[in-house]
């Protein structure tokens, strides 16, 4: 595997597999792996001739009061973990490289980038969609993988490629889950053992609402209830927001019909997790 920093260097690698017909496939990441991210490396192992990983913890998507300057980082064991995984490119660009004194540009995804997680985190899918769009440029990839786990992610950058004619197929992968149930993230880390037993509060009730619709329920008032009460009975978990929206537009449902996104956002102690289920009714 060969790691690059430079955007010039990184442009020029890409470029020269393009121009020998090789397909690339790319998987865009903040770092300290876990096996969601190794599962869309795998996928993209499995359908492109090339893969590029990139590990860029991006600013511009955190807001001032979140947890840019603590994420956690932890590049030797991210590296090995991708050498394992047989990885041609890993791209490791410094915050300067990307965002150069006096940068400007931006890319919104209106109306999208303020649902679900945009209301508590305004500026955080401007964030996510202009370092997708410069790392898109960088890399050219014909197919890029992101995982369901980041539902609204997935959404927005759908829209953008679409929008913006980007011509590279975005493929969205399961969520991956620890045994218990977590959904996996980098953010786990933060967990206290505590905290961690706490976390479990989310799939839990998330794994009761799909029991719920698989008997008949449609109404969402009724379904995001149910939540919020399991929810409301982990002394730990503060809930952030319930949503049942529709897949395309992010909007509320009043009742269940189509594909369905049942979403949640928790604070457990002062980490903030997200999970969430796809249904189709
Ligand atoms: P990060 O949180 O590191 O996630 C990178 C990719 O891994 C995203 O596509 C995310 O949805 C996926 N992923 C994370 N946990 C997962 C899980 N448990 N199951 C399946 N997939 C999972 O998402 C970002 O980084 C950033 O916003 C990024 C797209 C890199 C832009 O900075």
């Amino acid at each position: 595997m060969i790691t690059v920093t430079s955007v010039g260097a990184m442009k020029a690698l890409c470029r020269e597999w393009k121009t020998s017909g090789l397909t690339i496939g790319f998987v865009p990441t903040m770092g300290f792996l876990h096996e969601g991210h190794l599962n869309l490396v795998r996928e993209s192992k499995k359908r492109t001739a090339v893969t590029a990983v990139s590990i860029f913890v991006n600013p511009a998507q955190f807001g001032p009061k979140e947890d840019f300057q603590k994420y956690p980082r932890d590049l030797a064991r991210d590296a090995a973990l991708l050498e394992k995984e047989r990885v041609d490119v890993l791209f490791h660009p410094e915050a300067a490289e990307m965002y150069p004194p006096g940068y400007r540009t931006y890319v919104e995804v209106q109306d999208l980038q303020d649902r679900l997680c945009g209301k508590s985190r305004p500026g955080h899918f401007r964030g996510v969609a202009t370092v997708v769009l410069k790392l898109f440029h960088i890399v050219e990839p014909d197919m890029s993988f992101f995982g369901w786990k980041d539902a609204q992610q997935v959404i927005i950058l759908r829209k953008m490629a679409a929008d913006l004619d980007l011509g590279t197929e975005i493929v969205a992968c399961p969520l991956v889950r620890e045994p218990d149930g977590l959904a996996m993230s980098s953010r786990n880390a933060y967990l206290s053992p505590e905290e961690r037993r706490a976390a479990l509060v989310l799939s839990r009730s998330l794994a009761a609402a799909e029991k719920l619709i698989a008997a008949g329920e449609r109404d969402a008032e009724r379904l995001a209830s149910a939540i919020g009460s399991l929810i409301a009975a982990e002394p730990l978990a503060k809930l952030d927001y319930i949503e049942i929206t529709d897949m395309k537009e992010l909007r509320p449902l009043a009742r269940l019909e189509g594909d369905v996104l049942v979403a949640l956002a928790v604070f457990i102690g002062t980490t903030r997790l997200i999970d969430n289920i796809r249904v189709h009714v």
